[in-house]
């Protein structure tokens, strides 16, 4: 097996900035890519497995139904790269049909992801598994010198890029492009527009693992920067946006209270919302005009239960 494992521990630590920035702002908003620490990797792997939150599922089963159509689809590729790739396990498919000589995989939740790629590397003996553990938000250009290999795919599954606001997610997927070069494709998943009670519940499981996760950011913060909040003065609160087309998450304080985070001190009012996340889901089209504008052009697609797969060049 091969595999390189390289840590960009300088462009991850803005998380003390950030959330002071982000905690002093109004309304106030924390960037969601600080839900993964170790403990949300967890919980974020748990909520796959909820009754409620279908997406991984159908996704999964997508790619299962329409594997050799979206291979063929692609054609030959030398090197898959999967920002956000956490645990890994939504590549091997691809792997097995496109037998690519690299593969890089990205996240910016280091440790969880050199241990994944190494169970990867593994099981691939054929390709060559390159781990960045980076923040690809901030530093995605930086993976640049490590992509050996041509005719690249970007792999973005699991509506990761629905976490982005449009003109953002504009930006980042036009930074593909740059990565991908003019030769390179795209496969991107991402949820449908759907009847809002449906999305409605599957930000909002019986079980409490979304809140457990979204909640976990404050726990985090007691953890890393000194903080003082008491996670059951706060609620997980999340909705489905018609208007803006999102899910929203947010953490509601239950009382009038101050929290102190790295030495700073911070007011919240009862019923003040602190914006953790959103998640905007799209028409088929919607998505196409917006990986339009970033310099991609829609060669397939594939529908399944309200979740999309697109494949761009
Ligand atoms: N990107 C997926 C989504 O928006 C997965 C995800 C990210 C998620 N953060 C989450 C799911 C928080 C539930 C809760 O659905």
């Amino acid at each position: 097996m091969t595999l390189q494992f390289f840590d960009f521990p300088a462009a991850r630590d803005d998380l003390r900035a950030d959330v002071l920035a982000g905690l002093a702002a109004q309304p106030k908003a924390i960037p969601p890519k600080y839900f993964y620490d170790e403990a949300g990797c967890r919980l974020f792997a748990a909520i796959c497995a909820q009754p409620e939150y279908v997406l991984c599922r159908t996704e999964r089963a997508l790619m299962e139904q329409h594997l050799p159509e979206i291979a063929a689809a692609i054609g030959a590729v030398d090197c898959v790269i999967e920002p956000g790739a956490g645990d890994c396990l939504k590549v091997r498919a691809l792997l097995g049909a496109l037998h690519p000589d690299q593969l890089v995989v990205l996240d910016i939740a280091g440790a969880p992801l050199a241990a994944a790629a190494e169970l990867l590397a593994n099981d691939y003996p054929g390709v060559a598994v390159t781990a960045l553990g980076m923040d690809f938000i901030h530093n995605l250009e930086a993976a640049a010198p490590y992509l050996t290999a041509d005719r690249r795919l970007v792999y973005y599954p699991g509506s990761s890029i629905g976490n982005f606001a449009p003109a953002d997610a504009a930006a980042l997927l036009a930074r593909f492009r740059q990565l991908a070069g003019e030769a390179g494709q795209l496969l991107i998943g991402f949820d449908l527009k759907k009847d809002p009670a449906q999305l409605h519940q599957a930000y909002n499981d019986g079980a409490g693992v979304t809140a457990a996760f979204n909640l976990n950011l404050l726990a985090r913060l007691n953890r890393e920067l000194d903080a003082n909040f008491d996670l059951s003065q706060f609620r997980h609160y999340a909705f489905y946006n018609l208007i803006a087309g999102r899910i929203e998450m947010h953490l509601v304080s239950l009382v009038e209270q101050t929290v102190s985070v790295a030495g700073q001190r911070f007011h919240f009012n009862l019923g003040e919302a602190l914006h953790t996340e959103n998640s905007y889901k799209f028409r088929s089209d919607e998505f196409s005009a917006i990986a339009a504008s970033a310099g991609w052009k829609l060669i397939r697609g594939w529908e399944r239960e309200g979740f999309a797969v697109q494949l761009y060049g």
